[in-house]
């Protein structure tokens, strides 16, 4: 027992004296790097040898060691912020971990002594941009790459988000443009756009860089191919304009040139997105309709103003006319007709339907058809009640004889107000696309609302319809009551 205890004791010297040696080491390499060698003992790295860096304001150590069991060699940067030196050192010892966990895991009976090797590939893309580039092998076939954006002066990383506006469309732009960029690449071994696709679906685990010439985005497709490079596809900035975050130019340097073209950029596809929307207000605008409708007449003096001034907007409308007053103008009732209009059924005598029995309501009905057929040659098949009144015997009747009962979804209260103002407001303040305005061409003052009225509707887009033009449009059809669009 007690020579194990000395054993120990003996092992506890060396180790002081160790770290004693390495203690000497880096106070001889610090120099004005003490702040960074303090947070590279917090976290567990020990560079024991400097060795020449690209840029000297990032000063580069050799982290090495060599067992009978393996071998690291790490090369390790040491900027001025301690924050980046922390978070780059948590990644080199998470590397380390997952080596040795896999040395223990690995049976294989390889002659080789694995090692760890990382080499980092510096580039300085602007006075205090840099990107660190780690690539290396780890354990069997365990391929590592990783790449670092820091900005030194301000003590932070620089994030995709700090360089692209990162949403779906530009996720799809990028993939679109690295499935391009694949094309142009003569040796690689990305061997399809597939590939390309899953290495790139989410941002979060993008290594990636960015300068001038554009965004360079690192693929590890060790395990896809035979290669252990990390494979760089390049997009270029120009095809990025659009996709770029305004703050771009406080992290790459781009030319006076590069900012005009990304400002004209933007603006053309600004100018593009008004002209689409207007377009689309256009479609909107097109497919806007209305269904007028006349009800009571024909009448000796309202109606033959109502056509002049609907023939004058080139506007259709619906009359819903009285046999009654059909016996008494039938040449009114014919030009109506035969100005393209179209004529439904609004009964006989203008009764109450629903006090009616099923015969005098049928005799209503078919009556006032057969005089309208005489007057135009045609048989009206739309029918509405007057007052808007009907029973299930109406319904019935409107069915067994083809009719389509009518109703509507505006009421232009015409016959109350008799004020051509007050008919527009009442129209103005419920219009909606697919809408049936009642009217009636035996109020002077509804002839004289309709040229205000029709003038503001084209204005607005909207398409003037006859009752069954709307019915199809909605894709409607049969006999039961129709009110147009109630919204
Ligand atoms: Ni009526």
């Amino acid at each position: 027992m007690s020579r194990h205890i000395t054993k120990l004791g003996w092992l506890i010297i060396i180790t002081i004296g160790v770290l004693f040696l390495t203690g000497m080491n880096q106070f001889i390499h610090s120099g004005p790097k003490q702040a960074a060698n303090q947070s590279e003992r917090k976290t567990n790295i020990q560079p024991i040898e400097q060795i020449p860096s690209k840029y000297p304001e990032i000063p580069l150590m050799l982290d090495t060691k060599k067992t009978d069991t393996y071998h690291l060699a790490i090369q390790v940067p040491t900027t001025k912020s301690e924050t980046i030196n922390n978070e780059v050192y948590q990644w080199i010892n998470k590397q380390k971990q997952d080596f040795k966990k896999k040395l223990k895991e690995d049976t294989s009976t390889d002659t080789d002594l694995p090692s760890l090797q990382l080499t980092l590939d510096e580039q300085k893309v602007t006075d205090n941009y840099y990107t660190l580039q780690f690539t290396g092998e780890g354990a069997t076939e365990h391929h590592i790459s990783k790449v670092f954006n820091i900005d030194i002066d301000n003590d932070r990383f620089i994030t995709i988000n700090d360089v692209l506006n990162m949403n779906d469309d530009t996720l799809q732009t990028i993939q679109q443009k690295a499935k391009e960029a694949l094309k142009r690449e003569e040796n690689t071994s990305i061997t399809d756009e597939q590939l390309v696709e899953t290495l790139t679906i989410n941002p979060e685990q993008w290594n990636w860089s960015i300068d001038e010439n554009g965004l360079t985005l690192y693929m590890d497709v060790a395990g896809e191919s035979e290669s252990n490079n990390l494979e760089k596809l390049n997009i270029p900035l120009d095809e990025l304009y659009l996709n770029l975050n305004d703050k771009i130019d406080t992290i790459i340097d781009m030319s006076k040139e590069q900012k005009q073209e990304m400002e004209q950029a933007i603006q053309e596809e600004q100018e593009r997105i008004q002209q689409a929307e207007k377009e689309d207000q256009t479609a909107d605008d097109h497919g806007k309709y209305v269904a007028l409708t006349f009800d009571d007449g024909p009448s000796k003096e309202v109606t033959p103003r109502i056509l002049d001034i609907l023939s004058q907007h080139g506007a259709v409308a619906t009359f819903f006319m009285l046999g009654s007053q059909v016996e008494y103008y039938p040449d009114i009732a014919k030009q109506v007709a035969d100005a393209g209009h179209e004529i439904g059924n609004h009964t006989q005598n203008h009764k109450d339907l629903t006090t009616l029995d099923p015969d005098a309501i049928h005799r209503e009905i078919i009556d006032s058809g057969a005089k309208i057929q005489h007057a135009t040659g045609i048989r009206p098949h739309l029918f509405r009640p007057p007052y808007g009144a009907y029973d299930d015997d109406t319904m019935n009747d409107a069915i067994n004889n083809e009719n389509s009962l009518i109703l509507w979804s505006i009421d232009s209260l015409d016959w109350q107000s008799r004020n051509a103002a007050r008919v527009n407001r009442e129209i103005q303040s419920k219009i909606r696309s697919g809408a049936i305005v009642l009217m009636h061409d035996i109020h002077p003052s509804t002839a004289d609302a309709l040229p205000e009225l029709l003038s503001t509707l084209e204005e607005q887009g909207y398409q003037f319809v006859t009752v069954s033009e709307l019915l199809e449009l909605q894709g409607e059809n049969g006999v039961g009551p129709h009110y147009g669009f109630v919204g």
